[in-house]
């Protein structure tokens, strides 16, 4: 039977269950995927439990963006998938599934370098750094304070800002310092005493920050040692940029992302990609769960864990 993780409501990780799904097969330029893996992100558990206003609920709605698989049949007009192809997808409503039916722009062939897990670990978080690195125009000469650097989000931020010539300080628990550290950033342990401790790493100075923590230390940190508030981002507290004058990408912000920025991150998963083949770049896995124990999973990814979380069908 195919079946997907669904809700009927908003609520606690309970509310989660699974709704059989009925057969679907792809119209013009969709792929039919089976899925292997899906990623779980912060933002599933966020718009599960209405932390992150969403319109109301009138039908079962699916849940997670980002998975791989394999590809069971392909619609009219896609041309560069076959069935039996190996795949990512990303940027997709109801990944927390046995089967999904998508888009195929939203569709990556995934190489036998990356596995599945690390496939449906690449969407969300890729994309999100990626587009916030380009828009605040990252590069070499900066020295980025990225918040949340042993995060998935905040590691693919070290990973790309590094590449780029960017001289990386990044927060963490003392526990995760050796990750941070592994991808090329200095590890900074947050807590009380963060702004002097940022300042001994980064003697010549901070030109930019990016906050994944959503904390207001890091952003008081950020707005105390970034001379240009403009320089300044945060991917969770977007309600709060606007009165900050500092800028917001998506995290809760009024403000829509630019074309331009739509356009940055529908392009990250496949340099992404290329560069994991390359050996450039690497993601964390977590724990994995059944799909049927999305209710866990969800758990988990509110408790916090190490590593990027999967579901497996
Ligand atoms: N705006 C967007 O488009 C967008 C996209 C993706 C994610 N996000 C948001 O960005 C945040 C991070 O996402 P993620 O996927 O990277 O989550 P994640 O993998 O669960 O990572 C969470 C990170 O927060 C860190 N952390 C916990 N307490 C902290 C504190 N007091 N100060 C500083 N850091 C702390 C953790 O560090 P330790 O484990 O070392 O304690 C961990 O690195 C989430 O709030 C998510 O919703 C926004």
């Amino acid at each position: 039977m195919t079946t997907a993780i669904a809700y009927t409501e908003f609520g606690g990780p309970e509310v989660l269950h699974e709704i059989p799904l009925p057969e679907q097969a792809p119209g013009s330029g969709e792929v039919a995927i089976r899925v292997a893996a899906a990623g779980v992100n912060p933002i599933d558990a966020k718009l599960r439990s209405g932390l992150r206003p969403s319109a109301a609920i009138t039908e079962p709605r699916r849940v997670g963006a980002d998975g791989a698989g394999v590809v069971t049949a392909v619609g009219a007009g896609v041309d560069g998938f076959r069935v039996g192809d190996s795949v990512l997808f990303s940027g997709v409503s109801g990944a927390y599934a046995t089967d999904i039916v998508v888009s195929a722009r939203h569709v990556f062939a995934r190489p036998t370098h990356v596995s599945a897990a690390e496939g449906a670990a690449l969407g969300i978080p890729v994309s999100t750094a990626y587009q916030a690195l380009r828009s605040l125009a990252v590069g070499a000469g900066d020295t980025l304070l990225v918040h949340g650097g042993s995060g998935a989000v905040g590691q693919a931020v070290i990973q790309f800002a590094v590449l780029w010539g960017a001289d990386v300080v990044a927060t963490t628990s003392d526990r995760r310092a050796e990750r941070v550290r592994a991808l090329g950033a200095i590890p900074v342990a947050y807590g009380d005493g963060l702004i002097d401790r940022v300042r001994e790493a980064a003697p010549q100075g901070v030109t930019v920050a990016i906050d994944a923590a959503g904390t207001d230390e890091a952003l008081e940190t950020s707005i105390e040692l970034v001379p240009d508030r403009h320089r300044i981002a945060t991917l969770v507290r977007g309600r709060d940029a606007g009165g900050l004058g500092i800028r917001a990408f998506s995290g809760g912000s009024p403000d829509p992302l630019t074309a331009q920025q739509q356009t940055w991150r529908a392009e990250a998963v496949p340099v992404a990609i290329a560069l994991m083949v390359a050996g450039h770049f690497s993601v964390e896995l977590g724990p994995t769960f059944a799909l049927a124990d999305a209710t866990e999973a969800h758990r988990a990814v509110e408790a916090g864990v190490d590593g990027k979380i999967t579901l497996v069908p």
